[in-house]
């Protein structure tokens, strides 16, 4: 083809599309008709002032469609801008897989019931934000869950047993939130793939279900809550648990009796009330990270592994633990 000829047909190609967007608009209008009604309820703020009716949906701000349905699927809101409840709409996005509102200081509110319509959704994240009220029930009805993060928020009540009904979570974040009540023993019940767990900076009170011996989690924090009693059933010869902490809860158990899987590269049980003394088992281990410090613990560090490796802070305020990298035993 001619050069001059080529460049002409491609200017009047890319002059076409500019002046007139319907030519090549992506965007689906019933996805469009919502965005905008979502864009109203939030009072029609400038981070969305991208989302003009003239131009593509599947070109604004914080959208993106899928690549052959040209359905929305991803609706990700994040670094301020937005204030008031998140709107009953964002549940007529029928395609959506990704629906995130981070760090929002000002959308307060419960987490809008309509989002239970968004079957396909895999990544829920409400996190940095003032939304309240509980967690909802209705979540465990999103069975293509992956990855569910409601963290940093103003959240109350106690966690929906029916979580763990959810078949492919990898990721469950609660964490920093003010809920209450025990950890639900479904939650030793996990089908299908057992999610990390992230519940610390709660209130969570009572035993750590006996149910959880049953699953191998990868990572667990339950840290900085008021769990009582014994933890051991978390750990086990034969888990590949890899990170876990514990610390700052009211645990009370004989941690001598507990057997550590070789899996294991971080333990914080830091702040309870754990008696007995550091068992030989953990000298086997390859940790990273460990810290035992304010418990109850006594007796000699056993010789070996990477016990030795950490400072004093890491066993410091026991009962009478002694050895190195502590004061040697009388
Ligand atoms: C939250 O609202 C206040 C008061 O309207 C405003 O000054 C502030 O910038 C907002 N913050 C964000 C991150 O949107
Ligand atoms: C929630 O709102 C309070 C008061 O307006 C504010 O100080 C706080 O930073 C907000 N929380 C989050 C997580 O943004
Ligand atoms: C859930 O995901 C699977 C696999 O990606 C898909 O086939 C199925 O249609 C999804 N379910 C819903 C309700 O979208
Ligand atoms: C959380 O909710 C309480 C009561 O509803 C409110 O006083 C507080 O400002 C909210 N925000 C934070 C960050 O605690
Ligand atoms: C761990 O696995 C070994 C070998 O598969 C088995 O003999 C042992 O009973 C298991 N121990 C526990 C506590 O499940
Ligand atoms: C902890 O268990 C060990 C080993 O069974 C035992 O010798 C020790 O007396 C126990 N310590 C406490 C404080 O119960
Ligand atoms: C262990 O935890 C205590 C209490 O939080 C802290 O003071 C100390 O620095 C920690 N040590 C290590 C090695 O993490």
């Amino acid at each position: 083809m001619d050069l001059k000829l080529s460049t002409l047909l491609c200017l009047t190609l890319l002059f076409s599309t500019i002046l007139n967007p319907a030519l090549s608009e992506l965007c689906n209008p019933k996805d469009k008709k919502v965005l905008l009604q979502i864009k109203k309820a939030f009072n029609n703020p400038y981070v969305l002032s991208s989302w003009d009716p003239e131009t593509d949906c599947c070109d604004w701000y914080s959208v993106t469609c899928d690549s052959t349905t040209n359905r929305v699927n991803s609706l990700t809101l994040f670094s301020g801008g937005l204030s008031g409840q998140i709107p009953t709409q964002v549940g007529d996005l029928p395609y959506l897989e990704t629906l995130e509102f981070h760090k929002q200081p000002n959308l307060t509110g419960p987490i809008q019931p309509s989002i239970a319509k968004l079957k396909r959704l895999k990544e829920l994240r409400l996190s940095w934000t003032n939304i309240s009220g509980s967690v909802p029930d209705f979540l465990s009805q999103l069975k293509n869950l992956t990855f569910l993060e409601l963290s940093f928020n103003n959240l109350t009540g106690s966690i929906p047993s029916s979580l763990s009904q959810l078949p492919n979570l990898d990721a469950l974040h609660l964490d920093r939130n003010k809920l209450t009540g025990h950890i639900p023993k479904s939650f030793g019940e996990f089908h299908g793939s057992v999610p990390d767990l992230y519940l610390s900076h709660n209130q969570l009170s009572g035993n750590i279900p006996t149910s959880l011996a049953k699953l191998d989690f990868n990572r667990i924090d339950f840290s900085r809550n008021k769990l009582e009693g014994d933890a051991s059933m978390i750990f086990g010869l034969n888990k590949t648990t890899q990170i876990v902490d514990l610390s700052r809860n009211l645990l009370e158990f004989n941690l001598s009796k507990v057997e550590f899987s070789k899996s294991l590269i971080s333990l914080d049980l830091n702040h309870n009330k754990i008696t007995g003394g550091i068992p030989v088992g953990l000298t086997q281990v390859d940790l990273q990270f460990l810290n035992v410090s304010y418990n109850r613990l006594c007796g000699q560090i056993p010789v070996g592994g990477k016990l030795q490796s950490f400072d004093s802070s890491t066993y410091f305020h026991n009962r009478c633990l002694c050895g190195a990298p502590l004061p040697s035993c009388k």
